[in-house]
Order: structure tokens, then C-alpha cells, then sequence
């Protein structure tokens, strides 16, 4: 349980991290775009459900065989949750839309699958130099780094998406999802700061990479839309 000044402390950092309000409303754009249309709402949930999956995964692969915590085992079940519970909603729209995560059921696939697996790479590169982290180390400093980076994002991004379900009254709803992330975001600061004494720097350095992979893949769904 977190005590109440580690909680605004991880409130303040939280906001320091927040990505610029221009990425917020060319979000918001798109997604009042794609929700208007069952298909590419389905393709829209499809690549969220894809990229979740893809971090329950990543998550697998980092755990340890026998030195693994409960709350490694929590994030990586929820996340593959997340894949689950928003591969379920297309079924609110459509039934038997999107059945796998082959490039013709996603939105800008290309961009989706780089998106992760690029701030991995990063990550590593970062740690490396700044650290010189090899093995076991370098994969959980990257794990704790890009996770961060993640969850810093999923807060935006399902905050937007589920203020557009409101508003609209629409069957699909991802309030479940955001509890858990924030959950998770909390438990990453308080791993990281056990990691290094230099984390926040080193978060600030890894949100802006994420920053930048995110308007990438912001701009392919643009371009998806305009087609
Ligand atoms: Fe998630
Ligand atoms: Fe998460």
C-alpha cells in the first residue's frame, strides 16, 4: 500500500511525464473518427487487443523460472486480460469481425507491430550506454523502463478512448482496463525507484522516446483514416 506523500509524489511525476496536449487532441480526433464506424472500430480494438497481447508476451519472456514476484505475475496476467477483454468488445459491434491479428483485421499494422518493438530496442540501446547492463539486468531495467513508458501512455489513451464511449453511449467500455493500468503504473515507480537512483531521468528519457514511436503510429492511423 502506497503511503499518501508517495502518492503525490508519484501524482507529480505523473503529470510531468503527460504527453503534449497537441498529441492529446490529434487523439482524440481519430478515435472520434474511427468510433463512428463498426469496422474500423473492430480494427481499432483489434490492434489495442494485439499490442496488450504483445506486452503479456513480452512480459512472459522477461519472467524469471523460479525468481518471479507476485506482481510480475499479476501484470502479466492482466495484460494478456487486456487482449482478451478487448478482443471480446468486437463482438459488440460485430460478430466474427477481426478473428486474428493478421494485417488486414488491424489498424495500420506495419506501424502497431514496430510501435513495441522498437521502444524494446531503444530501451536496451539506452540502458546499455548509460549503464552498461548486460543479461538478466539489462532485461529487467527495459522491462521497468519501457513498461513505465507504456503505462504513462495507456492512461492517455484509454482516458480519451472511454471519454469518447461516454459520450456516444456506446456498448464497448474499457473502465476495467483503466484501473488495472493505473495499478500498474504505480507499481513501476515503486520498482524503479528500487532499481536506480536516477530513475526518474531516466523515465523522463524513455516517455520521450515512447513520445515520439506514438506520434509514428498516431500518424499512420491519420493516414489509414484519410484513405
Ligand atoms: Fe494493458
Ligand atoms: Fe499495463
Amino acid at each position: 500500500m502506497m503511503g499518501r506523500s508517495c502518492f503525490r509524489n508519484f501524482i507529480a511525476t505523473k503529470d510531468l511525464f503527460l504527453p503534449p496536449m497537441k498529441q492529446k487532441e490529434k487523439l482524440r480526433t481519430i478515435v472520434n473518427r474511427i468510433v463512428t464506424d463498426n469496422e474500423l472500430h473492430a480494427k481499432w480494438l483489434n490492434c489495442l487487443s494485439m499490442m496488450e497481447n504483445t506486452g503479456a508476451r513480452k512480459i512472459s519472456k522477461y519472467e524469471h523460472p523460479v525468481y518471479t514476484n507476485i506482481i510480475v505475475l499479476k501484470h502479466a496476467a492482466e495484460e494478456a486480460r487486456h487482449a482478451y477483454y478487448l478482443k471480446k468488445q468486437i463482438n459488440k459491434l460485430s460478430k466474427d469481425a477481426c478473428p486474428d491479428y493478421s494485417y488486414p483485421f488491424l489498424l495500420a499494422p506495419v506501424e502497431s507491430y514496430h510501435y513495441l518493438r522498437q521502444l524494446d530496442v531503444l530501451a536496451c540501446r539506452y540502458l546499455k550506454n548509460k549503464l552498461d547492463l548486460e543479461g538478466r539486468a539489462l532485461m529487467h531495467g527495459a522491462y521497468l523502463l519501457v513498461t513505465y513508458a507504456i503505462e504513462v501512455r495507456a492512461d492517455m489513451l484509454y482516458g480519451i478512448y472511454q471519454e469518447v464511449l461516454t459520450l456516444i453511449h456506446s456498448k464497448v467500455n474499457v473502465k476495467s482496463i483503466i484501473a488495472e493500468e493505473e495499478g500498474h503504473l504505480e507499481e513501476m515507480q515503486r520498482m524503479l525507484e528500487v532499481f536506480h537512483p536516477d530513475w526518474r531521468q531516466m523515465a523522463e528519457d524513455m516517455c520521450a522516446t515512447e513520445s515520439a514511436l506514438f506520434e509514428n503510429w498516431i500518424n499512420a492511423i491519420e493516414r489509414v483514416l484519410k484513405n
